[in-house]
């Protein structure tokens, strides 16, 4: 991975910050996208212990504030003339109902709509710099997710339970990577999601997830693996060389794994980009479509 740049968001901590150090270790430059400039800076050291060559930087990125991530997208592109690979890590699970900046459901927020627009803002950057992958952390979880995306309530406004959220949010991670790539074909930019395994990070455990679902996430600790461990996934995906034009994908413990059937729905892909569109627009940000190529 030397010469190449990747871009990872959530790299402060858990899988993210396993990731970069996974990539570092293969000579990559990476860049670690981060809301708390702090943690960055502490994980940002442990990248380097780990690098073989690239550099490491850190830079802002709130994914919860769309400002912030148009910010992140002009600071990427002003610094870094290639994007190889983009790694849309981050993510959360929030119980009780809690909003981004722009009043949009947290979960939703963050881990969907910030990811697809910091996406979309660097989809031009990650063409030109082609072969590049992106690369979406999803969740096994998203089988919780019958009936699919709610369309008529995106925003949980009817109902809210927390895993339920999280739920739809790592379907629509999926569903975002099918038409990412259906966009992006032919043009040497890969999409694909993957499912790291249950792992023992932060994830749920800063008091963000009260309840059952909080009661739950605990139980399961002594049953998970280290954030090492699931981060290999994300790097094996991110890496391999098999898997340069493998596009469209979803992947568990590094192999091909079978998503639910509301996942393989290409009208609710289509239709979660469009309304993702629209309502980053109605929340002022504007964003460059990213056209599907001619066939
Ligand atoms: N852990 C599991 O069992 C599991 C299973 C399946 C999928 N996943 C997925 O794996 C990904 C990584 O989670 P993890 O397990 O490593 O959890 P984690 O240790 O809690 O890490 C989550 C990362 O996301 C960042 N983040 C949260 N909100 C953000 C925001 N508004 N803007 C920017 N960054 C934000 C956090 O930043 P701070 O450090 O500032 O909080 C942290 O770096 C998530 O997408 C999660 O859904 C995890």
């Amino acid at each position: 991975m030397h010469g190449t740049t990747v871009v990872i968001t959530g790299a402060s901590s858990g899988i993210g910050l396993h990731t970069a150090i996974g990539m570092a270790a293969l000579g990559a430059t990476t860049v670690l996208a981060c809301r708390d400039r702090g943690k960055a800076e502490a994980a940002a050291a442990d990248v380097r212990a780990a690098a073989t060559g690239g550099e490491v930087h850190v830079v802002d990125l709130d994914l919860a504030d769309l400002p912030s991530v148009r910010a992140c997208a002009d600071e990427l592109l002003a610094r870094f003339e290639r994007i190889d690979v983009l790694i849309n890590n981050a993510g959360g699970i929030w119980s009780p109902r809690r909003v981004t900046r722009q009043g949009l459901e947290m979960t939703f927020g963050v881990n969907h709509l910030g990811h697809f627009a910091l996406t979309s803002l660097l989809a031009e950057r990650l063409r030109a710099s082609s072969p590049s992958r992106v690369v979406t952390v999803s969740s096994v979880a998203h089988w919780f997710a019958p009936g699919g995306m709610r369309f008529d309530d995106l925003q949980s406004e009817g109902r809210y339970i927390g895993f339920d959220a999280y739920a739809r949010s790592k379907l629509a991670n999926i569903l975002f990577t099918r038409e990412l790539a259906r966009r992006l074909a032919g043009t040497g930019v890969t999409a694909n999601a993957v499912h790291p395994g249950p792992v023992r990070s932060g994830f749920g455990m800063d008091g963000d997830l009260g309840g059952i679902t909080g009661l739950g996430n605990h139980l399961m600790r002594p049953f998970e693996i280290t954030p090492e461990a699931g981060a290999r996934t994300s790097i094996h995906v991110a890496t391999a060389p098999e898997l340069s034009t493998t596009t469209g994908g979803y992947f568990a413990r590094s192999r091909p794994a079978r998503t639910a059937p509301w996942a393989r729905d290409d009208g609710a892909a289509t239709r979660l980009w469009d309304m993702s569109h629209r309502i980053a627009a109605r929340a002022g940000l504007d964003l460059p479509d990213v056209v599907a190529a001619p066939h």
